[in-house]
């Protein structure tokens, strides 16, 4: 019987221990949307999870909705994670690179003056996002992509796992879950196309299974994850038959023979997540969403999760592997500082036993 403190094999990740960092988006990307001197700080400080999945990282200027957060498609910023990706593997850590394209979910005020807001349809998301040039604005209208032009995001998609491979990452996550690009495709509410990637069911697939086989095409698919969060209505997301979509999905992409599916539970959608992902998927399994140690360890032990995942326990600890073997208290975070500049709040937490800083 295995626990969270075992080591696994995730096609070819190798995890010393089945205690995941999900990924957080944290928003202190530098000039360029580079990752600073402070993210490879961060990452370094919790290299001792068994994978780190980064925060969501855009594949393209295109593909950037918030402000701040890092691009892999420029030199500097292959540079820049690379610096993450060399100190947390010199601590014996695995480092996967999560693959975030907003696709509607975003505003023009967080990017660069001529990248485009671009989505499977003209339709725009409800509700209102963060920007530091003009503070909360309603999302953009995205403009809905030409067949040629889907072609051609998933051409980024390759792009960005060239890149992430030259920055020396052990793989990649394909984020499609939180109403982002991928997810966009997936759904009814938001994808009204008539063509080879929209109006049927199969059709909304194609985006997510092209995309994915494009990352397997550079890396290997046992280096590709893909991360799902079925029924989530966050941003604005709205499916007509989420079981349905899911199963079908999730069937689709058995003979690609992914690294893992990520699945997140959400507590609104009317299905069970890990239980869908239990019946449809034949691969390894990383569970996600309010796990302590305790239900993760349950969750390792009875089978049901090769590993699991953590993100807000990791914001405040970044020891959190050692806290849960020693049984120490975890520390609880500032919600003030999850996403401003500078290093309060993000290198600020020390370890159990190191001083405070
Ligand atoms: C500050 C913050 C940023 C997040 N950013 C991302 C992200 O970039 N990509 C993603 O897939 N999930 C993101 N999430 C969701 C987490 O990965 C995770 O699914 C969620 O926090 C539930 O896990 P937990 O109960 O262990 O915190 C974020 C969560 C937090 C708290």
């Amino acid at each position: 019987m295995s626990d969270l403190f075992e080591s696994v094999e995730l096609g070819r990740l190798r995890l010393r221990n089945r205690i995941v960092m999900a990924p957080m988006t944290r928003s202190r990307a530098g000039p360029g949307d580079v990752p600073s001197d402070l993210a490879v700080e961060y990452y370094r400080e919790r290299a001792t999870a068994g994978m780190i999945i980064t925060e969501g990282t855009q594949p393209s200027r295109h593909g950037k909705g918030y402000c701040r957060t890092p691009g892999v498609h420029s030199a500097e910023q292959i540079a820049g994670w690379r610096r993450v990706t060399d100190a947390v593997h010199a601590a014996g850590g695995c480092i996967v690179l999560q693959l975030m394209h907003c696709g509607r979910i975003a505003s023009r005020h967080n990017k660069d003056a001529d990248a485009r807001t671009v989505a499977p349809s003209a339709v725009r998301a409800r509700g209102q996002m963060f920007t530091d040039a003009a503070g909360l604005v309603d999302f953009d209208v995205p403009e809905a992509l030409s067949i040629a032009e889907v072609r051609g995001v998933i051409d980024e998609y390759t792009h960005a796992a060239r890149a992430a491979q030259l920055a020396g990452f052990d793989g990649v996550e394909l984020h499609g879950a939180s109403g982002y690009l991928p997810m966009q495709f997936l759904s009814t509410g938001t994808n009204h196309r008539t063509d080879a990637y929209g109006g049927s069911l199969v059709a909304r697939l194609r985006f997510a299974h092209e995309t994915l086989e494009a990352l397997s095409s550079v890396l290997g698919a046992d280096r590709v994850g893909l991360r799902i969060c079925p029924g989530n209505p966050f941003n604005d997301l709205e499916d007509a038959n989420p079981p349905e979509t899911y199963a079908a999905l999730l069937q689709a992409l058995k003979s690609l023979r992914l690294a893992y599916l990520h699945v997140i539970r959400s507590p609104v959608a009317a299905l069970d997540a890990f239980a869908l992902a239990r019946e449809c998927f034949d691969g390894p399994l990383i569970l996600n969403d309010g796990f302590d140690f305790a239900s993760g360890n349950v969750a390792v032990c009875s089978g049901q999760a090769d590993a699991v995942s953590y993100a807000r326990a990791f914001i405040a600890n970044p020891d959190l592997v050692e806290r849960f073997a020693n049984g120490w208290p975890l520390a609880p975070f500032d919600r003030k500082t999850l996403y401003t500049p500078g290093a309060q709040g993000y290198t600020t937490y020390p370890a159990y036993h190191q001083p405070a800083r």
